[in-house]
């Protein structure tokens, strides 16, 4: 196979990358040593006091943090101190609602700065933060904070409507706090700006997200305060964050990119960070570019690919010339988008690889290497990553597995919440499975090549088929439900749902339509399907599980493989 390489020459680094010699890093480096990168409480830390606070003892005090505007063109800016104080003040009002270590508090907010100290001050004060992506509709609120037995949630007047939908079912909730009424924002600014940090032990958790599987409800993935040191250090040698760079990552709290690389390992380096609360619109986005002058940029093949589709004339009608370091993260990024980069910015994506449970980027293409292009890179200082069969043994280079990492990295989940045989199925024979196949090359470069389970990954967003299909049994004229990823040019996949119907009723396009919206408004806005096909029967295996590998082959004009097992076909 013939593989298309960027080489880096003097014209790709504005400065020498931090880190300059990728090999003599994998040799050298040990995360004890690092550890001085932080600053402790003796043998305890807490991460969003390194993340902000420490630099409020520095020069960076006065250095502005966070630049921010929504759509109809608000602005907002926040130095270092005034994140400090604010996430004070949100963690004395939490504790005067007795919000103690451990409780757990969600946040449900669209991308408002409240959301950025509300994060911070939930940590600062020893409690464990949810984030809920705010598409989420009844059903995805209930399944999440049912399960977390969230104690508060802080959310806005419009968001909080779907919350008390399910308010009966929630009966751990004990308060709301909505950020945009009176009593709230009275509250916020007579509250103490002083606040004793929890100094935590670095195994305690910090934050839980919520992500799909496969099969079951979606499962809170658990994070450790010590996940920190692994989100500053791939913050510094795989975005390269300099103190004098405007960073804009564009994902969404909700997820685990914008907590990892929005707020916690970016600002740890003390950069100045620009988030946008707002869709995406390739014109508002190059605008945006260009008006913040933003240096680093990390984003998703999703957006790169609308970005490419809007045109080459949009882009040359801004000045972009500030940009130096571009990375990719979430989904494949395919060849096209990286050549696109090249010849559009004068500069290629730079892929990273990660997960959800894994806390931090593991395997990731740096500045000071050479791309492959369509490669994911190469696995960070302090972290074995190898190829491996299902009974984990490493396969060797050029040879298809699945992507594994040894344990124990220090930004590797710590348990499923409340799940601990769900943990325990991740690991096997020494080894985390990642649930992604792949191979290595003979140069150690990592190259991707799908799920090995029903996982699907829309614009990026992980959207589980069971949560789907649940939701769409809840529709009185649907019996059963099986859902799969498409392949999609534009979004990566896109969710398709294959529905039988009540046997009275008459399917229609009307009906599809009702569907798809039914999903949209009980489960999540982004987790709808796009296409429903109806269909008589699903394939299922004996034991009555639906069998999507069939589903998926049969859209895609593939031959369906093993049918030992089904049921009948
Ligand atoms: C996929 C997002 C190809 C993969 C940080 C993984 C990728 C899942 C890449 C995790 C990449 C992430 N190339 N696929 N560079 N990065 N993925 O939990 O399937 O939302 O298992 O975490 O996204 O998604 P999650």
């Amino acid at each position: 196979m013939s593989v298309d390489t960027y080489k880096k020459t003097a014209k790709d680094f504005t400065f020498p990358p931090n880190l300059d010699d990728y090999d003599a890093a994998r040799r050298e480096f040990t995360w004890s040593r690092a550890r001085k990168e932080l600053d402790w409480f003796g043998g305890h830390l807490n991460a969003a006091y390194n993340a902000v606070d420490r630099h409020t003892q520095t020069w960076r005090k006065n250095k502005v943090a966070l630049y921010w505007e929504d759509e109809a063109g608000n602005e907002k800016k926040y130095t270092f101190e005034e994140l400090s104080l604010l996430s004070n003040q949100i963690g004395n009002i939490l504790k005067d609602f007795g919000v103690a270590r451990g409780d757990r508090v969600f946040l449900f907010l669209p991308r408002i700065p409240e959301l950025f100290f509300g994060f911070l001050g939930i940590l600062k004060i020893g409690a464990i933060a949810g984030t809920l992506f705010s598409a989420f509709q009844e059903q995805a609120l209930a399944d999440r904070l049912g399960n977390s037995e969230a104690k508060v949630v802080i959310t806005t007047r419009e968001l909080k409507l779907r919350i008390d939908k399910v308010r009966k079912k929630l009966p751990n909730l004990k308060h709301i706090l909505v950020v945009d009424e009176p009593s709230f924002i009275k509250s916020l600014a007579h509250a103490s700006t002083e606040l004793r940090i929890a100094h935590m032990d670095p195994d305690d958790y910090a934050f839980m997200l919520y992500t799909s599987g496969t099969t079951g409800k979606p499962k809170g993935v658990m994070h450790v305060h010590r996940a920190i040191l692994q989100e500053h250090m791939t913050a510094k040698w795989a975005l390269d964050l300099r103190d004098d760079d405007t960073y804009w990552c564009t994902a969404d709290p909700g997820w685990v990119t914008g907590i990892a690389y929005e707020i916690l390992g970016s600002w740890s380096n003390g950069v100045a960070a620009f988030v946008y609360a707002g869709r995406f619109d390739p014109k508002k986005w190059y605008s945006l570019l260009a008006k913040y002058k933003i240096t680093v940029w990390y984003t998703a093949p999703t957006a790169i690919r609308m970005l490419m589709a809007a045109g080459g004339t949009l882009v040359k009608t801004f000045d972009l010339s500030h940009l130096r370091h571009l990375c990719s993260v979430g989904e494949p990024l395919n060849p096209e988008a990286i050549k696109w980069s090249i010849k559009v910015f004068g500069r290629p994506f730079h892929d990273t690889w990660w997960q959800t449970e894994t806390g931090a980027i593991c395997i990731a293409n740096y500045p000071c290497m050479d791309i492959k292009i369509g490669s994911m890179g190469k696995p960070i200082p302090g972290l074995t990553a190898d190829i491996v069969d299902d009974a984990g043994q490493p396969l060797g280079v050029k040879k298809e597995g699945n992507i594994a990492m040894k344990p124990k990295w220090p930004s590797q989940m710590h348990t499923i919440w409340r799940r601990p045989a769900k943990f325990k199925s991740y690991f096997m024979n020494g080894w985390y499975i990642s649930g992604d196949r792949g191979w290595k090359d003979e140069d150690g470069y990592f190259w991707f090549i799908g799920r090995a389970d029903d996982v699907i990954k829309t614009s990026g967003e992980r959207v589980g088929p069971f949560e789907v299909e649940s939701a769409l049994v809840a529709h009185p004229k649907v019996v059963e439900a099986g859902v799969i990823g498409k392949p999609d040019v534009m979004r990566g996949e896109i969710v398709k749902a294959f529905v039988v119907l009540e046997p009275n009723t008459k399917p229609s396009e009307a009906l599809k339509k009702e569907l798809s919206e039914y999903v949209k408004k009980h489960l999540a806005g982004h987790a709808y399907p796009r296409e429903i096909e109806f269909i008589d029967k699903l394939p299922k295996t004996r034991s009555g599980k639906i069998m999507r590998r069939i589903l998926k082959a049969k859209e895609m004009g593939l031959p369906v493989g093993d049918t030992s097992t089904l049921e009948e076909y």
